[in-house]
């Protein structure tokens, strides 16, 4: 049988994990025939949580799992590496600054970026789940130059498919007939979730929907604080749903992205559509042989375009705000 991929997944005895790591485990993100070999990175206190969660990996017996290997030394844990899921990061808590969460989150995304330039596999791809995800994947990516750009990537993921979900459900359709969703900019409240490249059943979606006061007072909103929503309703931040997304993503840079149809990945950009070169923004990609390419040729009218403009200049001040720092 195929040689196991190692996958490397960070702050893997928090949420998102529980379910993230037993999906991996069970052939969800390579497939049935692929085994997976899991190297586990967290942080110093919460490694006997993390055994307990290895314990229950053990228990489910998945064939596809070829072993697990924990961890607090990154350069141990990502050593040979083929892709890395970053998920642990330092959430907000009560009292704390911006600069002060850009700080902390720095200080994990640059150790993280220098291991994986060191001792990752030459092939390796890099997804970052934990926020402030795109910049914290411009810290990692500016701290691996050895590494190409074009393989650190953002999710933006989760937010594409709760824009589906949305748009589903006003329209009274099935997810599968909607084609062509795309997240612009940042995994925040200023992305922006766009209809108008949208298909539902081959027409387009803002023509369908037909009501330019409910895409931008109801959709976009709703999409883009979906998270605090789930906060509200669930005393904790989306965790199955982020660690579906974060395999889905992972799955289709991997394997490719089905015919007819893109998916919202955030990448660093390469100036189009007029994205700041060299910023981790939201595009619509497609995916083929391991390696995504920027959907070309849309027309942005005025309203996109602004759109967009304000959430890359967000993505802007955050680079700006870690370039003060010195973490890039
Ligand atoms: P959590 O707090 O339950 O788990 C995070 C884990 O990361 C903790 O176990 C912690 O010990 C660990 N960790 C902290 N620093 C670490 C380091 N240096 N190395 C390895 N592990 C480390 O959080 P949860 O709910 O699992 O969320 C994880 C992150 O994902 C958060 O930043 C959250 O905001 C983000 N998120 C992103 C989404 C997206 O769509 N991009 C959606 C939902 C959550």
């Amino acid at each position: 049988s195929a040689a196991p991929v190692k996958v490397a997944v960070t702050g893997a005895a928090g949420q998102i994990c529980y379910s993230l790591l037993f999906r991996i485990a069970s052939g969800a993100l390579l497939g049935p025939d692929q085994p997976v070999e899991l190297r586990l990175l967290e942080i110093t206190p919460a490694l006997k949580a993390l055994e307990g969660v290895v314990m229950e990996l053990d228990d489910c017996a998945f064939p596809t799992l070829a072993g697990v290997q924990i961890g607090d030394d990154p350069e141990k844990v990502f050593d040979g590496v083929n892709l890395a899921m970053l998920v642990g990061a330092r959430p907000r808590t009560a009292g704390m600054e911006r600069g002060d969460l850009l700080s902390a989150n720095g200080a994990i995304f640059t150790a993280q970026g220098k291991a994986l330039n060191k001792v990752a596999a030459s092939d390796v791809k890099v997804l970052v789940t934990g926020n402030p995800a795109n910049t914290n994947a411009l810290i990692a990516m500016t701290n691996a130059p050895d590494i190409p750009k074009e393989r650190f990537n953002a999710l933006t993921r989760l937010d594409h498919n709760r824009a589906i979900a949305q748009l589903a459900a006003k329209l009274g359709v099935t997810v599968s007939e909607i084609k062509k969703m795309t997240i612009w900019g940042n995994h925040s409240s200023t992305q922006y979730p766009d209809l108008f490249h949208c298909e539902v059943n081959g027409e387009n979606a803002a023509a369908k929907v037909n009501d330019q006061a409910w895409i931008e007072n109801d959709f976009i909103p709703t999409v883009a604080k979906r998270g605090a929503a789930i906060i509200a309703a669930r005393g904790s931040s989306s965790a199955a749903s982020a660690a579906n997304a974060t395999i889905e993503h992972m799955r289709d840079w991997v394997l490719g992205s089905p015919e007819g149809d893109w998916v919202s990945m955030a990448v660093p950009s390469d100036g189009s559509y007029g994205v700041t070169e060299g910023i981790i923004s939201s595009f619509p990609c497609t995916t083929a042989g391991g390696e995504y390419s920027i959907v070309q040729g849309l027309d942005l009218d005025d309203f996109s375009q602004a759109r967009i403009a304000a959430s890359v200049a967000e993505l802007e001040e955050e680079r700006d705000a870690v370039k003060e720092l010195g973490l890039i």
